[in-house]
């Protein structure tokens, strides 16, 4: 069978545009240019029937009553986790912990593991908040201390800026993958090779990396993975932590209830091995069973077809967009290390002013703002900036509005109007 999406070894973003309702259902009008899809990726309509087809025909609890549609839904839940553990290339389905969002997956080892006071986290200095302010709060709280590794502005990493880091002592690093600010995708396979040399413990976010890239756990040895759905054409408030064998066993549960035990009594219980005890009250069945349908639809892309579709789109916004005057983009030199993510700025323009302009006057929708890495624009006293980021519904043509808009942007600044009318 051939990848679905793909022609004549290309991957071909109109051959499944009709499968995502957002843009392909519209009564009137040309849909808008949805170029976000690093904040929330379109849902394909497999995933919307999956997640109905639960509540429709077995809305049921998993793992408790014994009744047929109890029974269907343990039995899709546990298919739902297999799959996903041969997705990722995870060694078995028990290494895989149902959570809302990589958020939570990466607050879920913050809080689980047993730290001693002045154990050292590495992060990198453009992490997501999601990976910095938790820790943040246990250096507080627990009295760990926290390290911040700069990266370099023209290479994805330093390994020798690494090496000295790990030589001051750390205990986990705690890394993107890939990062949502400008694309770039750290060399996981190495940081995990040099931290393990040392007997450090790393945890990866893969938000932006797993939509993009097949991602072979078990054969990259990290020790903890966090993952979001709601990036991989799947629901929101659905995700995955990963960890290695034994991994899982030496954290402590961050919430109890309900299937995370075999038994209780008054005064005592027996935790249930993981991933159950992880996993505590009824579960988000519609949103797991839609994912599972998110990743049936991913899989069968073709990973490379839709790599070097991303890069073709990544070249064509830069071409298009890189000679207009006042416009600064964001990220490495290389358009192949900046991922789906094209991110710049405008002079003379805030960029949510410029977001709105782009929505309002052309329908194109970017995200604008920090990014949710508000440390690193602060630690440089900037004010954010636009993000255009692509996936595998995108066509050149959503490229072409952007940057037409961008540019009429810069021609009415530069007439002095202001580019509204625009909300207060
Ligand atoms: N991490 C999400 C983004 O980058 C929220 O848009």
């Amino acid at each position: 069978m051939s990848p679905r999406g793909s022609r004549w070894g290309m991957h071909d973003p109109e051959a499944i545009r009709g499968d995502f309702p957002a843009i392909s259902s519209r009564t009137s009008g040309e849909p808008p240019a949805y170029l976000d899809s690093a904040c929330m990726s379109l849902t394909p309509r497999a995933v919307l029937d999956a997640m109905e087809e639960y509540y429709r025909e077995y809305p049921g609890c998993a793992g408790r009553s014994v009744h047929r549609w109890s029974e269907e839904v343990t039995r899709r839940y546990q298919e739902a986790r297999e799959t996903f553990a041969r997705f990722l290339g995870s060694p078995g389905p028990s290494q895989l912990v149902h959570v809302r969002n990589a958020t939570e997956a990466i607050n879920a080892v913050a809080r689980g593991i047993p730290w001693r006071k002045g154990d050292r986290v590495l992060l990198t200095d453009q992490e997501h908040n999601s990976n910095l302010v938790i820790w943040q709060h246990l250096r507080a709280t627990r009295g760990i201390r926290l390290g911040i590794l700069p990266l370099p502005p023209d290479r994805p990493f330093d390994p020798e800026r690494f090496e000295e880091e790990l030589a001051r002592g750390v205990r986990l690093v705690s890394f993107f993958h890939a990062s949502n600010m400008d694309g770039r995708t750290l060399p996981a396979r190495e940081i995990v090779e040099r931290a393990h040399d040392r007997g450090v413990e790393v945890l990866l976010d893969g938000c932006q990396a797993v939509p993009h890239q097949r991602i072979d756990l078990g054969r990259l040895g990290v020790d903890y993975y966090a993952l979001s759905f709601h990036k991989m054409l799947g629901p929101t408030g659905t995700g995955l932590l990963y960890g290695a064998p034994g991994k899982l066993e030496a954290l402590a549960p961050w919430i109890l209830g309900g299937e995370t035990v075999a038994w209780s009594e008054y005064d005592r219980h027996e935790l249930l091995p993981p991933p159950a005890r992880f996993e505590a009250g009824l579960q988000n069945y519609a949103g797991v069973l839609g994912a599972r349908a998110a990743v049936d639809y991913l899989g069968a892309i073709d990973a490379g077809d839709l790599a070097a579709h991303e890069l073709s789109l990544q070249r064509r916004t830069r071409a298009g967009l890189e000679t207009v005057p006042g416009l600064r983009s964001l990220g490495l030199p290389e358009d192949a290390e900046r991922g789906s993510i094209f991110a710049f700025t405008l002079e003379g323009i805030d960029p949510h002013d410029a977001a709105l302009f782009l929505d309002q006057g052309h329908g194109v929708l970017v995200r604008s703002g920090m990014n949710c890495v508000h440390s690193w624009y602060r630690a440089r006293g900037l004010e954010g900036n636009l993000r255009a980021s692509f996936y595998l519904y995108t066509t050149p043509r959503e490229v072409d509005r952007l940057i037409e808009g961008v540019r009429e942007l810069r021609e009415a600044l530069d007439r002095g109007g202001a580019p509204g009318p625009l909300p207060s």
